[in-house]
């Protein structure tokens, strides 16, 4: 009986999650050791046709969620977003420049422990087209500590 009311409420929850579908697929950034940071789950709200790509809207508030646990700890976090929005590798457009990540989250971070982080930012640039958007969170102190992925939006006209 019990296990029949687990299985309701997990079905109810998946159907949730389907509909509101806001889980995004993210690849970890190449030139960033993977080691150093287990990221479990990225999320853009709102975000209706994931978890492929994100259709986003210019001058809209959106925000990235991110669920992880970094393997390093830092008194001096630093936090960027950049998209690569001609695909050409070189994330160069500017979402959100280099700054303190402790305005989203208490610091310190912390050695092996799971931590949520929320990022709120707007997309400016008028560029149309799929491409990439990078974020990447880092110890100021040593740059090889960092967690950062990428994941795939779409803009329209
Ligand atoms: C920077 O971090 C790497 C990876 O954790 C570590 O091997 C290295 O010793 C650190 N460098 C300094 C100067 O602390």
């Amino acid at each position: 009986m019990l296990k029949m009311a687990v299985y309701a409420v997990l079905l109810v929850a998946l159907c949730f999650s389907v509909v509101n579908s806001e889980y995004v697929n993210r690849k970890f950034c190449p030139n960033v050791d993977p080691s150093k940071c287990s990221i479990h789950s990225v999320k853009l709200d709102p975000c209706a046709d994931g978890p492929g790509f994100c259709l986003m809207r210019r001058e809209k508030p959106y925000r990235l969620s991110f669920d992880f646990t970094p393997r390093f700890e830092a008194q001096n976090l630093q936090l960027s977003l950049h998209s690569d929005d001609d695909n050409s590798g070189n994330f160069k457009t500017v979402i959100m420049p280099a700054h303190d990540a402790c305005v989203h989250q208490t610091c310190p971070l912390e050695d092996n422990v799971r931590t949520m982080y929320d990022v709120d930012f707007v997309f400016l640039k008028k560029v149309y087209g799929k491409f990439p958007i990078q974020m990447k969170l880092w110890n100021g102190n040593n740059e090889s500590e960092a967690c950062c992925f990428t994941f795939s939006v779409k803009t329209l006209k």
